[in-house]
């Protein structure tokens, strides 16, 4: 028998936002992110985030209320520091929320929360969401600056950006994952339940599960890119019987 000790379980939220942005793109009803949820969830996924933007560009108010509605114990809501969003979580009650940067213009969030630059908005907000029973978690860079203001904050929660990891290679990469697994440890030693995610795929994905102190890995663009892949086959298939049987008829 093994003497070595089992890490304790990693869990996979699934970011729906790109189910949003194709059918954004058309105007249609479909895609549903909310029955993507389902299926992520009948899949394993533990939890499910969708990023209430700004400008509105992929999910829309009425996806968060749908899927807060279906179970609330399950969303994970990303927004920014306002106070229109600070309003809207405190009405849906999602069981988790995490508090992101927003710009306008990025393609998607780019750099993690500056939590020193504005702690006392972001523990406004905390105790806020923490008043409505929600957790909270702060999208941070892994940087000891931005740890020590997390600490201040009140969030119970951290996910460490892993978007310069996915976007590295070699011995930037291996610095990268170096400064985020001695990050994450000192996070968990602090009291801080901590997560990672952006820009994670199947290829890059390993050795930051491997990190022993992060629970939950949050991850969208890849799973939702490799579905439309994966299922390619089955929806032409499924076209084309309609198809063939329409004519047969
Ligand atoms: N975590 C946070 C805080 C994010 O902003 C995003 C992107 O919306 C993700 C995780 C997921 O990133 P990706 O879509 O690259 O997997």
């Amino acid at each position: 028998m093994s003497s070595r000790r089992a890490p304790p379980a990693i869990r996979l939220g699934v970011n729906v936002d790109h189910v949003a942005t194709i059918r954004q793109a058309r105007g249609t009803a479909y895609p549903d992110p909310v029955e993507a949820a389902k299926l992520a969830l009948a899949a394993g996924a533990a939890s499910i985030t969708l990023h209430l933007r700004e400008d509105r560009r992929h999910i829309q108010d009425r996806d968060v209320a749908a899927l807060v509605a279906h179970d609330a114990r399950i969303v994970n809501l990303e927004m920014a520091v306002t106070e229109d969003m600070l309003r809207l979580a405190c009405r849906w009650k999602p069981a988790c929320v995490c508090l992101v940067p927003e710009k306008r213009v990025e393609l998607t969030t780019e750099g993690g929360l500056d939590v020193a630059g504005q702690l006392d908005a972001v523990r406004d907000a905390c105790a806020r969401l923490a008043r409505a029973g929600i957790q909270v978690a702060l999208f941070i860079d892994a940087d000891p600056l931005q740890l020590k203001a997390a600490r201040r904050s009140g969030a119970p929660h951290l996910e460490i950006h892993t978007g310069r990891y996915a976007d590295t290679r070699g011995r930037a990469q291996t610095a990268e994952l170096q400064r985020i697994a001695t990050f994450a440890r000192t996070a968990r030693r602090a009291g801080f339940e901590v997560h990672a995610g952006h820009g994670l795929t199947v290829d890059n994905v390993g050795a930051i599960a491997r990190i022993p102190d992060i629970v939950e890995l949050n991850i969208g663009h890849a799973i939702v890119a490799r579905a439309l892949t994966l299922g390619l086959p089955a929806a032409v298939a499924e076209m084309r019987r309609a198809m063939h049987e329409a004519r047969a008829a």
